[in-house]
């Protein structure tokens, strides 16, 4: 048991996939897994543990934001010991380089998060991904993804605010080859580093920066159905 997910000794597999959304999370489990049960409901952050192809996985929301992310991963990595953590979320594109839809998967993340300046005391840290899940990923996503949704691998900016109030700062961070905005990836990758674990983030592209398109309800949940089956096939194998 730790503070903030109510799991038992044992009740979470080595393997996590972590969408923001608990109820994603929710849905994961009863789409993808046999057997599923869930772990934790503290604070309605459901966690789940199941399995896929017969291998066990678990599946913990994280919420939105890097704060929030840290304390779950924090647990994980300290109270769980988990070995893998694949995010599944979703990204704001930033360049029309990318269609609504399409999928990345971020070899590493900027950030404008406070977060690691404390703990480099001013530094800059460079959060980068597991290269193994990396390479995992985009072998998957070259399978499992329907014709006219793209993988691209690249930079994703985790920004603390979704109503950004510098919108020009985002147009530089495009200028400099970085994809997509979400709000979590950075602190994953830093903490899977500090703790010698492996982190991976994959995030479909939910609404575009640039375009003002957005996804429907449903396109979202078969994108992201095609996203979970990467992501487990990256971490587990297939
Ligand atoms: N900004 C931040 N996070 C996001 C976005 C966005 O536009 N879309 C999906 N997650």
């Amino acid at each position: 048991m730790s503070t903030h997910i109510g799991a038992a000794e044992g009740e979470v597999s080595p393997v996590v996939l972590m969408p923001g959304d608990p109820l994603r999370a929710r849905w994961i489990a009863e789409t993808f897994l046999d057997d599923a049960r869930c772990y934790t409901e503290v604070r309605g952050m459901l966690g789940f543990t199941g399995t896929w192809r017969g291998r066990r996985v678990s599946v913990q929301g994280s919420g939105m934001g890097q704060p929030s992310l840290a304390i779950y991963a924090h647990e994980l990595f300290t109270s769980y010991d988990v070995e893998t953590v694949v995010r599944v979320g979703s990204c704001g594109a930033l360049t029309e380089k990318l269609a609504i839809r399409d999928v990345v998967i971020a070899s590493g993340a900027c950030t404008d998060s406070a977060m690691n300046r404390i703990t480099f005391e001013g530094l800059d840290y460079a959060p980068v991904a597991d290269f193994g899940l990396l390479r995992g990923a985009v072998d998957a996503a070259e399978h499992l993804l329907s014709s006219g949704t793209a993988a691209h691998v690249g930079l994703l900016f985790s920004g603390d605010s979704f109503y950004a109030s510098r919108p020009e700062l985002t147009r530089r961070m495009a200028e400099y080859g970085v994809l997509a905005i979400e709000m979590e990836a950075s602190a994953l990758y830093t903490l899977a580093a500090k703790h010698g674990r492996r982190a991976l983030a994959i995030c479909t592209v939910s609404d575009h920066v640039v375009t003002g398109e957005e996804t429907t309800a449903a396109e979202r949940e078969q994108t992201f159905g095609e996203m979970v089956e990467i992501a487990l096939t990256a971490a587990l194998g297939d």
